[in-house]
Formats: C-alpha cells, sequence, structure tokens
C-alpha cells in the first residue's frame, strides 16, 4: 500500500515537473486585432486620408517572446485589397500566414477578415509587419518586437528602456494613383515629399516642428533603439549628434558588438543599438537624422527627417531645454558607397555557443541571379509610354520580370494546380553572359513571366546577386521570405567563380533576411531550404519589385511528418 502511495506521488511530482519544462520551453499564444481602416491625418501642411491599423500611424507594436504563438485577426474595412506580412518571421510550416498577396494568399477583400496564426521560433529582436500589396505598405507598417524567453538575458547589458524608431516614407499625393499611372506609362513614379521617424517628419520640412519625434533621456544610462527601416524606396543613413551608438543585432539575430556613428538601413532591414547617455546632463539637445543612401540613375528623395534627442533637466535646474544649443549630426553624403561596403562588412554573426552561426558548408545548388533594371515594350492603350525610346521600365532577375498571378502560388502549388499559373523553369543563371557592369548589351529589353524555382527539402543553396549596370548601376536590397541567409561576401565588378569564392566567409558571416547587392558589385548568400512553402524573394526597393524584380522558390515538403505543410486555413481569402 504504502509503495503504492509512494508511487503516485512521484508521479505527480514527475508530471509536474515535465509542466514546468514545457512551460519554460513553450510560449504563451498573443491576441491581436488589426481593424483596417481610413483615417485623416495631417503632414506637411496637408490633410490627407490614409490606410491604417486601428487608426494608427505608424500602426500598433506587435510584442512577442521567443517561442510564443500569435493570432492576428485582419479585418479590411478599406476599399483596397489588403495582405500583411510579418516581415522576417521565419513562418516555419506555417506559410499560409507569411502574407505576400498572390504568393502565399489571396489578398483579403473588402468586408473579410483573416486570423494570421504563426510562431515565432528561434529569434530575437526587432523585426516589422506591413501591407504586402501594391504599394499600401507606405502606411500600413509597424514594428514587431520579439523578446527572449522569460529569464533569458541579451548577450549583452540590459538596457534601461527599449525604443522603436521606425523610418518611413510620405507622399502627398495619393501613392496607389502614383504607382498605378507609373505602371501604365511606363515612367518612374514621383519621388516622396518627406521621411518620416515614427510617422513624424522632424523640424526640416515646411510645417513640421510640432511633428517632430522627441527622445527624453536621462544620463548614464544605455537605452537601445530598434531602427527599422520601413520607408519604400530609399536605404537610410542614420546618426545621432555627438552619441555614438553599438550595433548588438540586426534582423532579429544577434551580432557581434561594434561602435558607430552612423547606421546604413536598407528597407526590410532592422538593427537594434545601444545608446549610452552621457554621464553628466550635456547642457545640449542633439538631432538624431535620417537621410538617403542613393546609388541608383533615377531621382530621389534627398531630404532629411530628424528628431530630437533631449536629456531631462535635474529637478533643481533653472535652464529651459528649449534654449538650449541643439546640435546636428554629420552624415556620409547622399552616394558614400565606401561607408556601406565597410559597414556591412563589420556586421558579423555572434557564431558562440549558445548563438552558433549554422553556415551551410556543402551546397546542393548554385544560383547566380542577375538583378536590375531593364526595359519592355509600351503595352498603354494610348501608344505611348513615358521609357526610352517609348518602352516602359521594367526590372528582372536572371532578365525575368516577374509576373504576378492571379491566384495564390501557394495554393496552387498545394493544391497541384501549377497549370496555368506558374512554371517551373525560372533560370539558374542568366540568359546569355556580358559585362553585366560594363556597358551594357544592345539589346537590354526584359522576358517576363510567372517563372519558380522548386527546391527538395533541405536543399542547400548558394545564391550569388550580381548588380547589373543596366539603365545604371544601384545597391539592391534583396529580400528572402522564410528563411534567414548567410552573408558569405560582397564585391565590386562582375563575379568570379574562381577566385571569389575562395573569400567566403564560412565561419561568423551576418545572418539576416535582407541584404544590399552592392551597386555595380556582387553579394553571395547560402541557405539551407528546411522549411516547405512558397517563398517570395524580390527588390525591397517598392518601386523594383513593382517593375518585376522579384521571383519565387518552392520548397518541397520532406518526409517526415514535421517537415510538411498542414493544409490552409479554412478562413484563407479567396481571389
Ligand atoms: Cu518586407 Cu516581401 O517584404
Ligand atoms: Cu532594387
Amino acid at each position: 500500500m504504502v509503495s503504492h502511495k509512494l508511487l503516485a506521488f512521484v508521479t505527480t511530482i514527475l508530471c509536474l515537473s515535465v509542466e514546468l519544462a514545457l512551460s519554460k520551453h513553450s510560449g504563451i499564444t498573443r491576441h491581436y486585432k488589426f481593424d483596417i481602416k481610413m483615417q485623416s491625418v495631417t503632414r506637411l501642411c496637408q490633410k490627407k486620408s490614409i490606410v491604417t491599423v486601428n487608426g494608427q500611424f505608424p500602426g500598433p507594436t506587435i510584442t512577442a517572446r521567443e517561442g510564443d504563438r500569435l493570432l492576428i485577426k485582419v479585418v479590411n474595412n478599406v476599399q483596397y485589397n489588403v495582405s500583411i506580412h510579418w516581415h522576417g518571421v521565419r513562418q516555419l510550416r506555417s506559410g499560409w500566414a507569411d502574407g505576400p498577396a498572390y504568393i502565399t494568399q489571396c489578398p483579403i477583400q473588402t468586408g473579410q477578415s483573416y486570423v494570421y496564426n504563426f510562431t515565432v521560433t528561434g529569434q530575437r529582436g526587432t523585426l516589422f509587419w506591413h501591407a504586402h500589396i501594391s504599394w499600401l505598405r507606405v502606411t500600413l507598417y509597424g514594428p514587431i518586437v520579439i523578446l527572449p524567453k522569460r529569464g533569458v538575458p541579451y548577450p549583452f547589458p540590459q538596457p534601461y528602456k527599449e525604443v522603436p524608431i521606425i523610418f518611413g516614407e510620405w507622399w502627398k499625393a495619393d501613392t496607389e494613383t502614383i504607382i498605378n499611372q507609373a505602371l501604365q506609362t511606363g515612367g518612374a513614379p514621383n519621388i516622396s515629399d518627406a521621411f518620416t521617424i515614427n510617422g513624424l517628419p522632424g523640424p526640416l520640412y515646411n510645417c513640421s516642428a510640432k511633428d517632430t519625434f522627441k527622445l527624453k533621456v536621462k544620463p548614464g544610462k544605455t537605452y537601445m533603439l530598434r531602427l527599422i527601416n520601413a520607408a519604400l524606396n530609399d536605404e537610410l543613413f542614420f546618426s545621432i549628434a555627438n552619441h555614438n551608438l553599438t550595433v548588438v543585432d540586426a534582423d532579429a539575430v544577434y551580432v557581434k558588438p561594434f561602435k558607430t556613428n552612423t547606421v546604413l538601413i536598407t528597407p526590410g532591414q532592422t538593427t537594434n543599438v545601444l545608446l549610452r547617455t552621457k554621464n553628466h546632463h550635456p547642457n545640449a539637445t542633439f538631432l538624431m537624422a535620417a537621410r538617403p543612401y542613393a546609388t541608383g540613375p533615377a531621382a530621389f528623395d534627398n531630404s532629411t527627417t530628424s528628431g530630437i534627442l533631449e536629456y531631462h533637466l535635474p529637478s533643481n535646474s533653472t535652464k529651459k531645454t528649449n534654449k538650449l544649443p541643439l546640435l546636428k549630426p554629420s552624415l556620409p553624403i547622399f552616394n558614400d558607397t565606401t561607408f556601406a561596403t565597410k559597414f556591412n562588412k563589420k556586421l558579423r554573426s555572434l557564431a558562440n555557443s549558445n548563438f552558433p552561426a549554422k553556415v551551410p558548408q556543402r551546397v546542393d545548388r548554385r544560383f547566380f541571379f542577375t538583378v536590375g533594371l531593364g526595359l519592355s515594350p509600351c503595352t498603354n492603350p494610348n501608344g505611348t509610354c513615358q521609357g526610352p525610346n517609348n518602352t516602359m521600365l521594367a526590372a528582372s532577375v536572371n532578365n525575368v520580370s516577374f509576373v504576378m498571378p492571379n491566384t495564390a502560388l501557394l495554393q496552387a502549388h498545394f493544391f497541384n494546380q501549377s497549370k496555368g499559373v506558374y512554371t517551373t523553369d525560372f533560370p539558374a543563371n542568366p540568359p546569355f553572359k556580358f559585362n553585366y557592369t560594363g556597358n551594357p548589351p544592345s539589346n537590354i529589353m526584359v522576358s517576363s513571366g510567372t517563372k519558380v524555382v522548386v527546391l527538395p527539402f533541405n536543399t542547400s543553396v548558394e545564391v550569388v546577386m550580381q548588380d547589373t549596370s543596366i539603365i545604371g548601376a544601384e545597391s539592391h536590397p534583396l529580400h528572402l521570405h522564410g528563411f534567414n541567409f548567410f552573408v558569405l561576401a560582397q564585391g565590386f565588378g562582375n563575379f568570379n567563380p574562381n577566385k571569389d569564392p575562395a573569400k567566403f566567409n564560412l565561419v561568423d558571416p551576418a545572418e539576416r533576411n535582407t541584404v544590399g547587392v552592392p551597386s555595380g558589385g556582387w553579394v553571395a548568400i547560402r541557405f539551407l531550404a528546411d522549411n516547405p512553402g512558397v517563398w517570395f524573394m524580390h527588390c525591397h526597393l517598392e518601386v523594383h519589385t513593382s517593375w518585376g524584380l522579384k521571383m519565387a522558390w518552392i520548397v518541397m515538403d520532406g518526409n517526415r511528418r514535421n517537415q510538411k505543410l498542414p493544409p490552409p486555413p479554412s478562413d484563407l481569402p479567396k481571389c
């Protein structure tokens, strides 16, 4: 009898401790509701009705701990079709929740809703969410903050406070009209009127002194700024007057910390930096400013957004903050590629036992992708186009300008209905060799199609992305959905397959989801295709994506049960 009781007791204890262990490892479920609605806001002296989440601009912050499940109900109450992408979230076996319209889902139509259901696994840092259809992400965006599991510290001193800093881009005119007209005439869309910090342009723009983001800090403390570039078409330099920044995390992966005065951040990238405030009240206020890194042939918005870093005055002070001098940072010149190269080379994975860099050491499939601009024949019904010689501006990967299908690729793939939707012949190499970064070939017309690459589960993939100087050399921030990749090396001119692989860093390369292909150069990346689904890859300069600089990978199911994509949720939107 006694032994039975003892057994029962021991069993209870065992069960309890298993439960405790589980609760430590599996997270909680967090619910959010995104009501997509119009909201009238005033910027640069002009009132405008914009698409928002819950009337907020920028949109609400999603906060989760590593391991948590998110259930986000998106209800569309605007006249546009909408879909939301959780940029950088790995979406392990939850590809139906990724969000790019016509890739993983049909858009949510007016009056309809969809619950995005996914778990955040193995990531910590900052990401962001944004609309993923046409140019709606111009106002539909917000931060995603991923905290480590409860009780797990950062691999750097715990900051006193954490502050999201999300950069945006603002047009006075209606951006849907701008891009639709540009795509019809084949010309370049109008450039923006301002950049913003947390939705505010700042004092360097007309009528905007009142629309300035202020960061109030205490002396002698460490703040963590969660930088996010949600701008549509511009990479940005960011700096704070008289303060150093220590980069500690990029794209929700910790990096080896390094100090810098200026951060370079492309659309689609996120960077956590530590800001150590001065030990004593400095008797000054400090401008924090961002303006473009621009290398392309086209006009760009050369304006500067700024916010103010202000120290709390000691309680016995008689001074007034607004009487203090305002110090300004000096930012690199707009085309400072030397700075860009140096900065990017400093980004390294921690690559230690707690945070190993799992760089694929062998490669199953190699790809060489040219990325850049080109031209296509005029299709404007009125017969005239605004590209060179009555053509239309276009962009391509391996000279294929991607055509969006009318239904979602993931659905077509999952239900074996690819016929008439996509073909699996996306080229692994450019159609012909030329001096990619020299004088362009005589024929610079792109081809077009909805072509994908099919990869068996667990394929180790290497992609060298080569910028072309057709129309003009330009840095292209390439973003891959569903994976992080390792940035092995970058260089200028044409990639040399005989010499350059010797320079690949297979030890501690940066691990990210978006990388700038150097202007007039190349970058080599590797990733392991261990996530079944359809994964979009595209330039995160929205204008280039609109012109066709995009493609998709289909990763097949593996053999094991936990290597298969589950069927779609019942509320998946229909086209
Ligand atoms: Cu941030 Cu496909 O996008
Ligand atoms: Cu681009």
